[in-house]
């Protein structure tokens, strides 16, 4: 069942009810031209609709990541993450927002196994959720699998260097591409993925000058994140930036400090309500006077 509503300005049975449309595939693509991007490209997670809200206005992209495995269902690893959690989340963010493209992560297990496995779940992402696109992990083993979506409708953002999924190959999430074997890698995987029609890149976890190769000799545009700020755009998970956990990646920045916010909040709700000071007045109903 569809769980969305289609709000573009161009849909004539439901005309958007706000000013501007949301940013395609197309005009992502063509920030960067001739190699270059002038203006970095803007990416963040969003699992909620509420978050979307909130997060829209700032950004060109809005990634539904698999990361919401750890972020919000306390799982070890995006292993285990299924297409229902991803399409019940990739709706709500599509919801929640109107400018931002809204892009959903292909989660482990559902388009590995055969082209036409990949095509009926990202078909049904796009559908159940409403987004414009998916992203899947791999470098050249899925740039068939990349081809085969992109002639098919569906657009596609590629994810190279530490690809979370292969934690189970690689053994950890430490930073790719320290090895010039492991680099070399990293650049022919990237070449693949936009040779097959990826029209953005995630480049995780890879070390700096790797990541800055990238971005200089792949012709579509690179998203950093723990990569380089020569990327074409960055992309970090949410509640990472917001400070909402303690442990973080060295690769995030805490623009907020919100755990302690919540913490405090919470801490002086518990406070009232022992004391017996919340509600009051002002939160009660009393008749009339
Ligand atoms: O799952 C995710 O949130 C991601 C980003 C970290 C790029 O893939």
């Amino acid at each position: 069942m569809s769980t969305f509503t289609i709000d573009t300005a161009t849909s004539r049975a439901t005309p958007s009810p706000v000013p501007g449309k949301r940013m395609t595939v197309p005009a992502i693509r063509a920030r960067k031209q001739d190699g270059r991007t002038e203006q970095p490209i803007v990416m963040l997670t969003a699992y909620t609709m509420r978050m979307a809200q909130l997060l829209d206005p700032h950004c060109e992209v809005l990634l539904v990541g698999d990361s919401l495995g750890q972020v919000i269902y306390g799982l070890p690893s995006t292993v285990p993450v299924t297409l229902e959690m991803m399409c019940a989340h990739g709706a709500a963010v599509v919801r929640g927002s109107w400018h931002s493209l809204v892009a959903v992560d292909m989660p482990f297990g559902s388009y590995e196994g055969s082209l036409e496995q990949a095509f009926a779940s990202a078909a049904r992402i796009m559908k159940e959720t409403g987004c414009a696109a998916v992203k899947l992990e791999g470098g050249e083993a899925m740039a068939p699998t990349i081809d085969f979506l992109t002639h098919r409708g569906i657009p596609v953002i590629g994810h190279v260097g530490l690809t979370p999924q292969a934690v189970n190959v690689l053994g950890g999430y430490g930073a790719r591409g320290k090895s010039v074997t492991e680099a070399k890698k990293i650049v022919s995987d990237a070449k693949a993925v936009a040779d097959a029609g990826a029209f953005l890149i995630v480049a995780e976890g890879v070390m700096e000058e790797i990541a800055t190769k990238v971005a200089r000799e792949v012709p579509v545009p690179i998203i950093g994140i723990g990569a380089s700020a020569e990327c074409d755009g960055q992309v970090l998970v949410t509640e990472d930036m917001l400070g909402l956990f303690e442990r973080t990646p060295r690769f995030v920045k805490r623009y907020a400090d919100l755990a302690s916010e919540i913490g405090a909040a919470a801490g002086r709700y518990a406070d009232e309500v022992r004391a017996r000071a919340f509600p009051t007045a002002e939160q009660t109903y009393r008749p009339k006077s």
